[in-house]
């Protein structure tokens, strides 16, 4: 039978797959309730609720994860990352601060999806903390798309990003698009733009997983309501905006 969802405009700017940069700002303050601390020893570094979850569990799959790799920033205000951007351009001036800081509402801190995190040290940078390709920290990284975190902005995507090379800022976006990513070599800038050649009826992204298919499609937003039907199968679903034009929807097929 033929379901029908109702998307509404304030929800492109909402979810796990938002696109935030310069030209992308913040448009939806996540509620203080939906945050969560993800380190026992720092309640003070905060994620959303379903990263802070995915990173625990991350965490835990590594010897030594708890201990070895400790969170430098999380969550940040509006205000904070302000505060932040102000005090690097005064202490490092404006080359460095735009190449490592974001300016206010252009930063992912602010969603909760984004974190920093330091291979455990007594003395740790704030703002480029150490996280080497090596060891526990490097163990993190194989299993980070896994669990639906990418790095963020690597080197070799400076252009498309306009950020530094960040070896030490993960983004969740769930699964399974941190692994797509990975699969097609994209940052998010460039996977916003290449999920919009698929639709979930006439050409959906269709990801195999043992005992799990999934069927990935783009939805462009029409206004303040947009009604989108279509025979869904019994799955999962899940939407994100993309905080650009419009929506990205995950089914999750269970295989008998
Ligand atoms: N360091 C990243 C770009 C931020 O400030 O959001
Ligand atoms: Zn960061």
């Amino acid at each position: 039978k033929s379901s029908s969802l109702l998307l509404m405009e304030h929800k492109v700017y909402q979810g796990t797959l938002v696109l935030v940069n310069r030209e992308h700002p913040v448009r939806y303050q996540l509620p203080q309730k939906d945050l969560r601390p993800v380190f026992p020893q720092q309640p003070g570094i905060l994620m959303e609720k379903e990263s802070a979850g995915m990173l625990r569990k991350l965490l835990s799959h590594i010897q030594n994860g708890q201990e070895g790799i400790v969170g430098v920033s999380g969550y940040r205000t509006k205000a904070e990352q302000a505060g932040i951007f102000e005090s690097s351009w005064k202490e490092n001036g404006r080359e460095f601060t735009e190449k490592y800081v974001a300016a206010p509402d252009c930063s992912e801190h602010q969603t909760g999806l984004a974190i920093d995190l330091a291979k455990n040290c007594p003395e740790i940078d704030f703002i480029r903390p150490a996280f080497p390709y090596h060891g526990v920290c490097q163990e993190f990284r194989e299993l980070a798309a896994g669990f639906g975190f990418i790095e963020r902005y690597a080197k070799e995507k400076q252009t498309v990003t306009g950020i530094g090379e960040e070896p030490w800022h993960f983004r969740y976006v769930g699964r399974p698009h941190a692994e797509l990513m990975q699969r097609e070599g994209l940052a998010l800038e460039e996977y916003i733009g290449w999920l919009k050649q698929f639709d979930l009826e006439r050409r959906p992204l269709v990801l195999q997983k043992p005992g799990l298919t999934y069927r990935i499609g783009y939805v462009r937003a029409q206004g303040k309501l947009t009604e989108w039907k279509m025979e869904l199968p019994k799955s999962r679903i899940e939407i994100s905006g993309n905080n650009v034009d419009g929506f990205i929807i995950t089914l999750a097929l269970k295989m008998e």
